[in-house]
Formats: C-alpha cells, structure tokens, sequence
C-alpha cells in the first residue's frame, strides 16, 4: 500500500515588534521610497528581549500542532530549518523538542539558509514516504536581527524575525508531499556569508571589531542568480510531479525581494494574483518565510483541499530548490478541549525535563561532576 506524507497542522510565530522603514531611515542613510520600490518591504518583526529563535520556533510548532490530533510524544522527527540557530551546538530543535515534551522525537537543525524549510520538509516527506516514521514537525524559525550589522544599509532593510512550523503526518491516502528538487552551487558560497564565528575564523576582538560576524552579500550577483532559479525549479519540480503549470493554484516563493517574484512570474508568464506575497509586512524571514506565508495564505482562504501549490526558494550556500504540494486539509477552528489536552503533554514534558535536571544534579552530588583523572 503507498504511503503519502499530509500536511496537517501549520502555525507561525512573528515577535510584536515593528519596524518600519520610516524608523530605519532614522538609523542609517535610507528611506521608504528606496526600500519599497527596490525590495517591496515596508516593515519587518524583531525578537525582543526574551524571544530568540527557539522560543519562535516553539511558539509556531505549538499551534502548527494544536490543528492536528496528536500529542507532542507522537512526533517522531522535529527538524528546525535556521541560519540563525540559539547555539552553534546544541541544535535548536533539542530546545524545541524539549520546549514541546516530544519525548520520542529526534530533533536536529538544517542549515540551508532560506531554502531550509524546502530542504527540511522534503527530507521529513520522504522519511514518511518510506515508512521510517509516522509524524514529523518542521519549523523554519529565524532571528536574523541578531545576525546584522544595523550600520550597513545594503543589509539591515532587508531581513525580519518569525517562524511557521508544519505538521506532516503519514497517510494511505493521495496527497500531500508530491515530489522536490533540491540543489547547491558551493562557488557562490562567498556571496552571503557570516564570516566570522565558525572554525574557519573563530570569535576574537578582531573579527568583532571588523564586524565579521553579521551578515556579508552581494546583493546584485544574489539577485540575478535569484532570477534564474526561481523559474527553472518551478520548471523543473512541476516535471518530476507530472503536474501542469497551469494546474497550480498558487505559487509560495521565498519572500526576499518583490521584484524576484515578480521576475520569477514573468519568467513562468503566471499573474502575480497566483503567487503569495507578503514581504511587505515582515521583510526576509530567510526559512521562515515560506511556512510564515503559506500559514497566511490558508487563513485568507488561498489554499484548498485539492490546490497545487509550488513552494520555492534560494538562499546562501548558494542552495535552491522546490516543492510541490497537493493540499489535503481544510481550515477549522481547533476545539479548546484540544489545545487543553495538548498544553498538559507540553506541560508534562516540561515537568519531565525539570525532573531529568534535577536527577542528574543529585547524581553529580553522589557521583561527582569532574570526570577521573588517571593516577
Ligand atoms: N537605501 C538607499 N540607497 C541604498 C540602500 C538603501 N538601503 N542600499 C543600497 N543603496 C544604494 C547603493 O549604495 C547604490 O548606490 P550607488 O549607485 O551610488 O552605488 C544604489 O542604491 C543601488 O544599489 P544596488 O545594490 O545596485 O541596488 P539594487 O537595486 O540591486 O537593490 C538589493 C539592492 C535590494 C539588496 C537587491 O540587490 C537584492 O534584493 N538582492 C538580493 C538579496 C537577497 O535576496 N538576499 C537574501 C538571500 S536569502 C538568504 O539566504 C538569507
């Protein structure tokens, strides 16, 4: 019997704070005008005090969860899509997995810059596909606020905090996941990039001072390399599902720059009404803004039963790739009784890594915490 990968439940997180252009403009030589017409961007989110990517990323999986029946223990997969991670190590979606009482989840993060949702819902799709598990949650989440240099106008315009999380669950009926196309060009590794931080340049006061620890780009090489990439994975995804052009509903492109999509449609000659756009109000929200827009393209009732909808993207690495979806769920309100079942698994779960905490203190009292010297 075949088996399929469903998208069930789908939740996003955005900090309340907004910062407009006209704010920005105040920080760095910029204005409204330039912003909107070169990017399509009015305003963005940023994480405040107390929020960071796993608490973005928790708050989406949370309610990507409550639309579904299952329990935070029935997820066997939790895959956090970032390129602006709590930790070099631990990955975010330990946090995650242990902010949600997923017990029974592995949990680790995908660094594919903001092709990472399409990476990370591709692999989560065929690990169901093949029968390895049954349900699986994948977040892209970002605070990429965090990760800029806020003097450098070519960058700090650009980019936005949220996350959006979907639930993936296995299925015997048709549907869902339909095929992907994932890719890399390394030689343009160069064109956005976090120099410093990593093995290659560890943290000194130098790399501080030289700033090499926010965000680098060529902003015009990235934008052509956008162009090309965009259409051709649509091209080449539609292929490899057998689906029509035509037959696609809606088209969800990464949202870094308005004029990219626009030029990815002109490119497929489709309206820019079958694409979903909502850079205007949160910026670039690298792997977030996908599941950010797709969350809000159901809640405005762009999404049906039965749509085909093209997810796509390209972002540092340089990676691309997209994703075709037949859609099989509808949007009802959750039940309460639901969210209150749900909060008392989170809850148990975070009694349970309290509890852990605190046995492996009591077992450092006994045992000791330094490991034995040899004699
Ligand atoms: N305000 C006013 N002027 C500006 C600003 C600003 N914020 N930024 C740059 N300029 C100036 C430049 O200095 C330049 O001036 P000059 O001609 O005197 O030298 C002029 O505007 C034009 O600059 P360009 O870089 O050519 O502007 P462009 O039209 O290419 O737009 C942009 C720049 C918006 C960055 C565009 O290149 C772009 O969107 N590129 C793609 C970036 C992207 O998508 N990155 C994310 C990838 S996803 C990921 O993995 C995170």
């Amino acid at each position: 019997m075949n088996r399929y990968a469903h998208v069930t439940g789908w939740g996003m997180a955005v900090p309340d704070r907004v910062l407009t252009n006209q704010e920005l403009s105040r920080l760095v030589d910029t204005n409204d005008d330039w912003i909107v017409s070169r990017t399509g961007i009015r305003e963005r989110r940023i994480a405040q005090k107390g929020e960071s990517t796993a608490t973005l990323a928790a708050r989406a999986a949370l309610r990507a969860l409550a639309r579904t029946d299952l329990r935070p223990t029935d997820i066997q997969m939790i895959i956090v899509a970032t390129a602006s991670p709590e930790h070099i190590f631990p990955a975010t979606a330990c946090i995650v997995q242990d902010t949600l009482g997923a017990t029974n989840a592995a949990a680790f993060d995908l660094s594919a810059a903001c092709t990472g949702f399409i990476y990370g819902l591709s692999l989560a799709s065929h690990s169901i596909r093949a029968g390895a598990i049954e349900n699986a949650i994948v977040i892209g989440a970002e605070t990429l606020s965090r990760l800029i240099n806020w003097e450098d106008r070519s960058t700090c315009i650009l980019f936005g905090d949220g996350a959006g999380a979907f639930v993936l669950q296995a299925s015997h009926d048709p549907g869902g996941f339909l095929a992907s196309v994932l890719h890399a060009d390394g030689s343009g590794s160069n064109l956005l990039t976090i120099p410093a931080g990593g093995s290659r340049m560890p943290a000194s006061l130098e790399t501080v001072h030289k700033n090499l620890h926010t965000i680098q780009m060529n902003g015009r090489e990235i934008f052509r390399f956008a162009t090309r990439v965009m259409a051709s994975s649509t091209r080449e995804v539609l292929t490899r599902s057998g689906i029509e052009l035509d037959d696609v509903e809606l088209v969800i492109p990464h949202q870094a720059n308005r004029r990219i999509i626009e030029a990815a449609a002109r490119s497929l000659r489709l309206p820019m009404e079958r694409f979903m756009v909502n850079i205007e109000r949160y910026g670039n929200t690298s792997s977030a803004s996908i599941p950010i827009a797709a969350c809000e393209a159901i809640e405005q009732g762009r999404i049906r039963p039965g749509d085909h909808v093209v997810l796509v993207a390209f972002g540092a690495g340089l990676t691309y790739g997209a994703l075709v979806l037949e859609w099989v769920s509808t949007e009802r309100p959750i039940p309460p009784a639901r969210r209150g079942i749900q909060r008392l698994f989170t809850f148990m779960g975070r009694v349970r890594s309290l509890l852990r905490r605190f046995w492996r203190h009591i077992e450092g009292l006994i045992w000791g915490t330094k490991s034995h010297k040899k004699r």
